[in-house]
């Protein structure tokens, strides 16, 4: 099995896990979204030992991937990956454990908008009050880019896939807020990308 390595993963997976450090809850099962490689997943299971993780990816070759970063790295806090969509309602069902905080690195902006809808919707479902949905990626700012690479990587994805292209943070916020989140202050990273911490919050609906 292959071990997929891309650049981009291993440029960041230091500066989100010191994030992540910050962020995520003392104990307990964190789900990833989108896990791509699993260089992300691998990295964060050694730095977070007293967490255990549980990775995700639709792509059959993605988890092949993953499957095979967990078997190099031998970590006894990282269940094998689970095929999950987040565009198939009811995704968030299929798994049978609580979950204390849920991640999600660069797949909103490199999916369609239904996909960061399922996402909030999904994670509003199993997270509890205060627990986190911590996105990673690129951010428009209220209209505007943050840079001429940030508008070049969106014409980019939407000249790959309409349906795709970076977000602005208004939208994710309203989006987020309609579900059941409140956005904290985003926090700025390397290459103008962005940690977006959304947490549930107390009360939402009925539930
Ligand atoms: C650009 S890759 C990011 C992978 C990894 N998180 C990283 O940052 O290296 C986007 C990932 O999103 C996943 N993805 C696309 N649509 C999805 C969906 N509807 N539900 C869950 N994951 C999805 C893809 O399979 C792919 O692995």
């Amino acid at each position: 099995m292959i071990r997929a390595k891309s650049p981009a993963a291993e440029r960041n997976k230091g500066p989100i896990l010191e994030v992540l450090r910050r962020v995520l809850p003392a104990e307990g099962l964190v789900l990833e979204i989108a896990s791509g490689s699993g260089q992300h997943v691998v990295h964060f299971a050694d730095g977070l030992p007293h967490l255990r993780f549980l990775p995700s990816d639709p792509s059959a070759e993605a988890r092949e991937s993953i499957a095979a970063h967990l078997a190099h790295a031998a970590l006894s806090n990282v269940l094998l990956p689970r095929a999950l969509d987040v565009t198939s309602s009811g995704w968030e069902a299929s798994i049978d454990e609580a979950l204390a905080a849920i991640v999600c690195i660069n797949m909103i902006h490199i999916a369609p908008l239904e996909a960061m809808y399922g996402l909030f919707r999904g994670a509003a479902a199993r997270l509890g009050p205060g627990a986190p949905l911590v996105l990673y990626g690129p951010y428009r700012f209220h209209g505007a880019f943050l840079a001429p690479s940030n508008e070049a990587f969106s014409r980019d994805l939407a000249s790959r896939n309409p349906a795709w292209g970076v977000r602005d943070i208004d939208e994710v916020a309203e989006a987020a807020g309609s579900a059941g989140f409140t956005m904290e202050e985003p926090v700025a990273m390397p290459a103008n990308n962005h940690v977006v911490v959304l947490r549930r919050a107390e009360r939402h609906g009925a539930a």
